[in-house]
C-alpha cells in the first residue's frame, strides 16, 4: 500500500519524507488555508520535496471552471493530480481531464455508487472519507471494502485512496482490505512508528550498556 501525507505543512512533509514514508501528498482547501500561503506557492514547494503524485484541489463547482482550473494546476508540474469534488459537474470534468491525459483524484466520496461513477468517468484515484463517515455513526472502513470489491469485480484501473484517516487502526484496516493508497496526517504517520515497548526496551538496553566494561 502506498502512503501519501495528507498535509500542506512543508515542515511536516519534509519530516515524513525524510522517514521514507511518503509516496505522494494530498492537500485540500482547508489544509492550504492553514498555511497562510497561496495554493500555487504551497504546491510549487511540495513538488520540490515529494517525488510522487501531489493532489491539488479545484475550487470551482461548474464543469467549465473545474476543467479550466484543472488544466492550470496540471501545468505546475508533471506530478500534479487534480482533485475534483464528487458532484455531477465534477464527474464531467474528470471525463474531460482524463481524456487530456491529466490525472484526477475524485474527493468527498461517501458511497459505493459515487465510487462506481468516478471509476466510469476515468478517475485516477477515488478518495472515500472514512473518518467523516465514522463521525456520522457509519462504519467508514465498510465503504472501503465495498469499493475495493466493486473495482476488482470489473477490473477498474481507478485506485482506492483511503482519506480522512484519523488513527493507526484505519491504516492497518486499509492495508488488510488491500486499498491502493492511504493518505495520512503527519500526527498519525508518527503514531505508526511508535510503540511503548520499543521505548521501554531501548531505555533498558541503554541502561544495561552502561554496565558493560569499556573495550
Ligand atoms: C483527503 O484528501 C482529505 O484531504 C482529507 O483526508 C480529509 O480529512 P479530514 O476529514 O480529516 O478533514
Amino acid at each position: 500500500m502506498k502512503i501519501f501525507i495528507d498535509s500542506a505543512d512543508l515542515g511536516e512533509i519534509r519530516e515524513a519524507a525524510a522517514m521514507g514514508a511518503v509516496d505522494g501528498c494530498t492537500t485540500n482547501p482547508s489544509l492550504i488555508a492553514k498555511t497562510g500561503k497561496t495554493q500555487r506557492e504551497i504546491i510549487q514547494a511540495i513538488v520540490e520535496i515529494v517525488d510522487g503524485p501531489i493532489s491539488a484541489e479545484v475550487l470551482g463547482t461548474t464543469y467549465d471552471t473545474m476543467v479550466a482550473e484543472g488544466r492550470e494546476l496540471a501545468k505546475i508540474h508533471k506530478n500534479i493530480v487534480v482533485k475534483i469534488p464528487l458532484i455531477t459537474e465534477g464527474l464531467k470534468a474528470v471525463r474531460t481531464l482524463t481524456a487530456e491525459g491529466i490525472k484526477t483524484n475524485v474527493t468527498l466520496c461517501f458511497s459505493p455508487t459515487q465510487a462506481l461513477l468516478a471509476a466510469k468517468a476515468g478517475a485516477t484515484y477515488i478518495s472515500p472519507f472514512v473518518g467523516r463517515l465514522d463521525d456520522a455513526s457509519t462504519e467508514g472502513m465498510q465503504l472501503i471494502e465495498q469499493i475495493v470489491r466493486i473495482y476488482e469485480n470489473y477490473a477498474f484501473d481507478t485506485e482506492v485512496l483511503v482519506a480522512s484517516v484519523r488513527h493507526p487502526v484505519h491504516v492497518v484496516e486499509a492495508a488488510l482490505i488491500g486499498a491502493d493508497v492511504c493518505t495520512i496526517p503527519f500526527k498519525v504517520i508518527q503514531q505508526l512508528a511508535y510503540h511503548p515497548l520499543t521505548d521501554l526496551g531501548l531505555a533498558k538496553f541503554l541502561e544495561d550498556a552502561k554496565k558493560t566494561p569499556k573495550a
